[in-house]
């Protein structure tokens, strides 16, 4: 039996599956029953409430998962399928509501790794994948990360190597006649709003709007998120000597991601990664590079700040929920 023919198999005996994507590894399972899709839950420590995301074998599948399907999904989907974008929808009343957390709404996506297209091709039905860590943990972009997370907690890793965006999919909700962007990814508001040539509000512009509170909600997305164990400051080019001095007198030791090179050398820095300013290739290395300073022998994380321009927006958020303030 191929691996494949293996996770097809596991699937259809209700077992977990964790699956590479391009943006990070999926814990997955098949999205028609209760019972593996309550294992997700469990092995994740994930709240019941916080619903799951439906990878599909093919755009024609839509209709077996959503009603009322608005024209728009189909344009994105034309564009940016298999790929990076997931679509909230109105859920189609034969999904079990275990698998969108009771909400009567529904996220869907066809991922783009060979590995798990042929997955999904065979296994001919939705795969509910979370991203493959323990509740509010880094996500994993390799099988090695997964088995750091999960352990035996899975029955099979399917491993496609390193993904290659690196973080979770940009989500957009076509519940209203304007979309509106619940979670940054690699697919910008813009890019969107230029396939449907209207505007698709961003999270950024819903801040701007007084009732954001209401709008933003993205169930089970909690500020605090990505996290690593111990402390990342997020900190602005101007207050950067300032924090790493206040660090040091603390007597602490720190891991740093810059866009420049280290001035100088310090006995309490231990490591000093100097990111080039490309989005694309910070998101790729985020996570894994998350994983080893939480890893390391130092006390805390110091991120220089991002430039404010779309293309970062993503990797802004994700560094924001994965900070704590500096006192
Ligand atoms: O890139 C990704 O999207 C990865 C890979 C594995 O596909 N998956 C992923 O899943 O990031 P997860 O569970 O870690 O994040 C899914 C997010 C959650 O924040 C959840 O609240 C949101 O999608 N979501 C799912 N269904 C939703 C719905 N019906 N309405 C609003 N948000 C929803
Ligand atoms: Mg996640």
């Amino acid at each position: 039996m191929s691996i494949i023919e293996q996770a097809i198999k596991l699937l259809k005996d209700g077992k977990l599956v964790a699956i590479p994507t391009e943006t990070v590894y999926g814990l997955g399972a098949d999205a028609r029953n209760p019972d593996a899709l309550q294992k997700i839950y469990v092995a994740k420590g994930r709240p019941s409430s916080n619903p799951l995301i439906i990878h599909l074998p093919s755009p024609d599948a839509i209709v077996d998962w959503a009603i009322d399907i608005p024209k728009e999904a189909e344009l994105l989907a034309n564009a940016f399928w298999p790929g990076p974008l997931t679509l909230i929808l109105k859920k189609h009343p034969s999904v079990p509501s275990i698998a969108t957390g009771g909400q009567d709404s529904i996220a869907l996506r066809i991922p783009n790794h060979p590995l798990t297209l042929a997955l999904l091709k065979g296994f001919g039905s939705g795969i509910a994948a979370p991203s493959a860590n323990r509740s509010g943990r880094i996500s994993p972009t390799t099988a090695e990360h997964v088995r750091e997370e999960l352990g035996d907690k899975v029955d099979l890793i399917l491993d496609g190597g390193p993904c290659q965006v690196g973080i979770e999919s940009s989500i957009v909700s076509l519940l209203n006649d304007t979309p509106i962007i619940l979670r940054e990814g690699s697919i910008s508001a813009s890019q969107m709003s230029t396939v449907l040539g209207k505007a698709v509000l961003s999270r950024s512009e819903i801040a701007k709007l007084q009732a954001s509170e209401t709008l933003v909600h993205v169930p089970g997305e909690s500020s605090s998120h990505y996290a690593p164990s111990k402390p990342l400051y997020l900190v602005e080019k101007q207050q950067w000597m300032d924090t790493l001095q206040q660090i040091f007198e603390k007597k602490q030791n720190v891991d740093v991601i810059s866009f420049s090179k280290s001035s100088f050398e310090h006995p309490q820095v231990v490591q000093w990664l100097e990111a080039p300013l490309n989005p694309e290739w910070f998101a790729q290395q985020l996570y894994g590079v998350l994983r080893r300073f939480d890893n390391s022998r130092s006390d805390c994380i110091v991120v220089e700040m991002p430039p404010q321009k779309e293309s970062w927006f993503a990797i802004i958020d994700r560094l924001q929920r994965a900070s704590s303030p500096l006192n």
